[in-house]
């Protein structure tokens, strides 16, 4: 058992700056970046605050240690959830300090900028970011030009659609008055990997904001959870903001599952007519039973990955799923039918239709498949 401590008479001054580090897999780079934190804010009351998807490497069992003798060093550990977005939010919101940061565990955000992003704040600022792109930042270490280029395109998107005017807003690497978090927090996506862009996306007012450059270190230990289903997520993250909230990522992910079904079923159904030779109707349900346990695995793969079913859940999620599709077709059907006879014309009635059953799919589903 771990010895307990006697009672602290003289409790140390609460922190000014909390320092939020989402991890996942990232054992071997805590203590380092303790240490490194340690260096670079002599002078200033900080905590860091880990927030780990019981990540299974051990790491918040590696950050508990070091909490245990350090103060100013805690560990939020999550169970059943993941996602960096996420993460940082439930990190900063756990935050009491004025002035709250999010940095990488993996050493690529460089540290010693932390105090000027700090002291920008203290003159006025509302947001710090760390840049790689104005004068003085870059990145060409850490990043290979595959993701250069899908970094600056993600950027010239957010621009322009977004009207977002910083230089860097892909960054993981930024700090902010708390304030300004605690304002906005239940606009604030839990998806993806960009926390930043949606914090400026969803403030009501503009947020006054330093640019810092710093160079984007490569990683040294454990790997990049960066993947294609992240920028999948980004492009759902702007389709959603561009209206207005209105869309949720989630929606759109299960829309693009959906057209893929849409491929699925179309090909099934030739292969039951040619191959199997069997009649349009039984080669009809036969395809559509088959589209819908490949949008069912596909989004319990990827839309609702942080709430994934397996074993005995899966199959009766799977059950959930074909009612919720067979009532959707009727919703489909009843739509489509009744506007067609108003004579709409069979494009606008059809089209009607799918949305109409996409949305009731969408909806149901959420609360009865993928429940929380
Ligand atoms: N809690 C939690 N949950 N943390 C996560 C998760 C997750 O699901 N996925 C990643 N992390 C943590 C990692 O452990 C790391 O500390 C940090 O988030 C960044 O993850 P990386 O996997 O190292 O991301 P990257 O280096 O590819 O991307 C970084 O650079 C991008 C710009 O090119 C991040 O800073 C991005 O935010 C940034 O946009
Ligand atoms: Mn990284």
């Amino acid at each position: 058992m771990d010895p307990v401590r006697p009672a602290v008479a003289s409790q140390p001054t609460s922190p000014e700056l909390s320092i939020v580090v989402p991890t996942f897999k990232e054992s071997a780079n805590v203590p380092r970046l303790v240490e490194l934190l340690d260096a670079a804010l002599v002078g200033l009351a900080w905590e860091v605050i880990f927030v780990d998807d019981d990540s299974p490497d051990g790491t918040s069992t590696v950050a508990k240690k070091i909490a245990a003798r350090d103060p100013r060093v805690r560990c939020i550990r999550r169970v059943g959830r993941r996602g960096l977005a996420g993460a940082c939010i439930e990190g900063m919101l756990s935050s009491a300090a004025p002035v709250v940061a999010v940095m990488d565990a993996d050493l690529q955000h460089d540290e010693t900028i932390l105090p000027k992003m700090y002291a920008a704040i203290r003159d006025g600022a509302d947001l710090a970011v760390g840049s790689r792109y104005v004068e003085g930042g870059s990145s060409n270490q850490g990043l290979s030009s595959i993701r250069q280029w899908g970094s600056e395109t993600a950027t010239a998107l957010a621009r322009r659609f977004l009207h977002i005017e910083l230089s860097d807003p892909m960054s993981g690497f930024f700090m902010i008055r708390r304030s300004r978090i605690e304002a906005i927090a239940s606009s604030l996506s839990s998806e993806g990997f960009k926390i930043l862009l949606d914090i400026v996306a969803s403030s009501p007012e503009r947020l006054k904001t330093a640019e810092i450059p710093f160079t984007f270190r490569e990683r040294t230990a454990g790997e990049s959870k960066l993947d294609s289903l992240v920028t999948a997520e980004y492009l759902g993250l702007l389709f959603s903001k561009l209206s207005g909230g209105l869309v949720p990522v989630r929606f759109l992910m299960f829309l693009a599952v959906g057209a893929s079904g849409i491929v699925v079923h179309l090909a099934a159904l030739k292969m039951a007519l040619h191959v199997f030779q069997t009649t349009f109707t039984w080669g009809e349900l036969s395809a559509s039973v088959v589209a819908m346990t490949w949008n069912f695995v596909l989004n319990n793969q990827l839309t609702y990955r942080d709430r994934r079913l397996t074993g005995f859940r899966f199959v009766w999620g799977l059950v959930t799923f074909y009612l919720v599709c067979s009532l959707g077709t009727i919703a489909n059907m009843g739509v489509a039918t009744g506007l067609f006879e108003m004579e709409t014309g069979p494009w606008i009635a059809g089209f009607a239709g799918a949305v109409m059953s996409a949305v009731f799919n969408y909806t149901v589903s959420a609360v009865l498949t993928w429940r929380k």
